[in-house]
C-alpha cells in the first residue's frame, strides 16, 4: 500500500473510533434494558410455583386447580390430554387413563407428584419431560406460551446468591 494511503486508512480509523466514543459517553447503559423475567429483572408474581398459577379464575368462571383437575384424572383422563402427555412419556410407561388416588390439597406441589413422576420412574411419566411438553410446546394454541409468555422462571428459581436453580414448591389450602 502506497505511504499516502496508509496513513490516510490509519486517519480514518481513529476518527471513526472517536465517533464511537462520542456516541457512547462512559457511564450510559450500552444497549436496551433486560427484558422483564419473572424473579430475575421482574416481580415474581408466582412465587410458590404450581400452585399459585394453578387457581380458581372467577372472571373466567374456570377452576385449574390441580386438585380439581386431579378428582377428573381419577375418573377418567379425557382422551385429548392422554394424547398430548403420550410424546411426553417414555415408550415402556403404557398409560392408562386413569389417575392413581393422590389428594393434592395439603401436600407440597410438585415434590409431592415427584414422589412418583420421579426422573427415573417406570411407572409415571417423569414430571419434568412431561411438564416441558405440556407447557411449552403448541405454540400460540399453548395458554402457557401467550398468557405466560413460556417463563422458565414461573416454576423455577434462580437462588441469585448462589446461582442454584429451586424448583418452586407449595401446598394449596386445604
Ligand atoms: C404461571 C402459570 C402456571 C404455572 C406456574 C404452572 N402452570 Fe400448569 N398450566 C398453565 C397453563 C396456562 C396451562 C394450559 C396450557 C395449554 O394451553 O395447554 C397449564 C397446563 C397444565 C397441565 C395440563 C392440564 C390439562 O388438563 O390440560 C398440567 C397437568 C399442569 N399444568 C401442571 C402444572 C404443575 C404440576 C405445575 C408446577 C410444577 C404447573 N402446572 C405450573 C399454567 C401454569
Ligand atoms: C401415587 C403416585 C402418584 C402421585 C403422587 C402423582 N401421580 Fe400423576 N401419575 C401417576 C401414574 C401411575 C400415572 C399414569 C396413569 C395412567 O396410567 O394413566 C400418572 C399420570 C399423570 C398424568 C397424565 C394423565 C394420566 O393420569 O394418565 C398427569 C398429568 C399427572 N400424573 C400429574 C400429576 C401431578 C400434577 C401430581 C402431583 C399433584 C401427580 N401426578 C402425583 C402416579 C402418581
Ligand atoms: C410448568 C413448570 C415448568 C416450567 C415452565 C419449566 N420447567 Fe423445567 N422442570 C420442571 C419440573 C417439574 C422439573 C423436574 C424436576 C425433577 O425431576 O426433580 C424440571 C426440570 C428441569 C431440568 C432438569 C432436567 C430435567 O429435565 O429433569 C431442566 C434443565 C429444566 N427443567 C429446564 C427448564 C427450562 C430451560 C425451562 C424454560 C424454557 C423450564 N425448565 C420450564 C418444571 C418446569
Amino acid at each position: 500500500m502506497p505511504r499516502i494511503l496508509r496513513f490516510l486508512s490509519c486517519f480514518a480509523f481513529i476518527a471513526a473510533a472517536g465517533a464511537a466514543i462520542a456516541a457512547a459517553p462512559a457511564g450510559e447503559p450500552q444497549g436496551p434494558p433486560p427484558r422483564p423475567i419473572p424473579g430475575l429483572t421482574a416481580p415474581d408474581q408466582f412465587p410458590r410455583g404450581c400452585v399459585d398459577c394453578h387457581v380458581v379464575i372467577p372472571d373466567r368462571k374456570m377452576d385449574v386447580r390441580l386438585s380439581t383437575l386431579m378428582r377428573q384424572w381419577q375418573d377418567k383422563v379425557e382422551p385429548a390430554l392422554l394424547e398430548r402427555v403420550r410424546p411426553f412419556t417414555p415408550g415402556e410407561i403404557a398409560l392408562k387413563g386413569k389417575h392413581p388416588k393422590f389428594e393434592v390439597a395439603g401436600a407440597e406441589v410438585p415434590k409431592a407428584c415427584l414422589t412418583c413422576h420421579a426422573r427415573t420412574s417406570k411407572a409415571a411419566p417423569p414430571l419434568g419431560r412431561m411438564l416441558h411438553g405440556l407447557h411449552l410446546v403448541g405454540g400460540e394454541k399453548n395458554h402457557f406460551l401467550t398468557q405466560f409468555q413460556g417463563e422458565c422462571t414461573h416454576c423455577h428459581r434462580l437462588e441469585t446468591a448462589t446461582g442454584n436453580w429451586v424448583l418452586k414448591s407449595g401446598a394449596e389450602p386445604k
